[in-house]
């Protein structure tokens, strides 16, 4: 099982792998192929729940799923994405929250965005003993006081505040932090500064990790894909395929055929019959 104290010491060392999983199947393959951190993260509200934002998702949603991964995954570091409404809107609720990830969901951390309050409400779940992700740069929860979806950080005062926050949650205790559609140089600076983890969602080359969302590299998701996204395969196509091939053998009763039926013996069913 990857601890927080095996994530921190990889930074130097080989590149830190992420993906989200929300799910008990997707987990286990997530797990099975070797990935470093399972994020349970509040992109569910888009990718899963068909919502248009991750504000709309709550601690039920995510506890629920945050339970499905976790019972799925035996290597990775889970991390519990805190939603919205369990931080940002209530501050005071915020630890109360995070230990729900950590004692019933099973997570082993919880991942913050910066906004307003950020630094007290991280402190006060790091003092508690639980291990913080920070998320800084476009942070989809405040996106619109930042403008929209936009890359953060491109000129210099931006980048000054990025710097800053970084290393502020380093100072907090945070054991890594996502950096979200900032120009890689920018990663870069932060990445030298940090002797932390950073892990880079549209953040560029230099981070000492990469997280995207799985829906996404398995294109599974088509409202939008961000620039920064790759697509390892496209896999809607291919299950529309078979869905379709199931519909058309259901209605021209090829399926099932014999080898997915079950029989009885001829003499029970003459006794039956008779
Ligand atoms: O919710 C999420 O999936 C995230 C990642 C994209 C970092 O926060």
């Amino acid at each position: 099982m990857m601890t927080i104290s095996d994530i921190k010491s990889l930074k130097g060392t080989r590149k830190i792998t992420m993906l989200t999983a929300y799910d008990y199947p997707t987990a286990v393959l997530v797990d099975k192929a070797g990935i470093d951190i399972v994020l349970v993260g509040d992109s569910l509200a888009n990718v899963v729940l068909g919502l248009d934002s991750t504000t709309k998702v709550g601690m039920p949603e995510m506890l629920h799923h945050a339970k499905a991964v976790t019972r799925a995954v035996t290597r990775a570091l889970v991390v519990g994405d805190m939603p919205y409404e369990a931080y940002q809107a209530y501050p005071n609720d915020a630890l109360k929250n995070a230990e729900r990830f950590i004692k019933e969901a099973g997570c082993s951390a919880v991942k913050l965005e910066w906004f307003d309050t950020c630094p007290e409400v991280t402190e006060r779940i790091i003092q508690a003993g639980i291990p913080v992700m920070g998320h800084i740069g476009l942070t989809p929860q405040t996106a619109d006081k930042l403008g929209g979806f936009k890359v953060q950080g491109k000129d210099a005062e931006a980048a000054k505040r990025l710097i800053e926050e970084a290393v502020l949650l380093e100072k907090l205790g945070c054991f890594s932090i996502v950096l979200e559609c900032v120009p890689d140089k920018i990663a870069k600076i932060i990445t030298e500064k940090l002797t932390i983890p950073t892990i880079g969602c549209g953040a560029g080359k230099y981070c000492d990790g990469q997280v995207l969302v799985i829906h996404d590299i398995l294109g599974l998701f088509d409202r939008y894909t961000p620039k920064f996204v790759k697509k390892y395969i496209d896999l809607s196509p291919v299950i529309l395929k078979a869905l379709e091939e199931y519909k058309n053998e259901v209605i021209s009763g090829s399926f099932p055929g014999p080898e997915h039926s079950f029989s009885i013996k001829e003499e029970e069913l003459k006794k039956l019959i008779s």
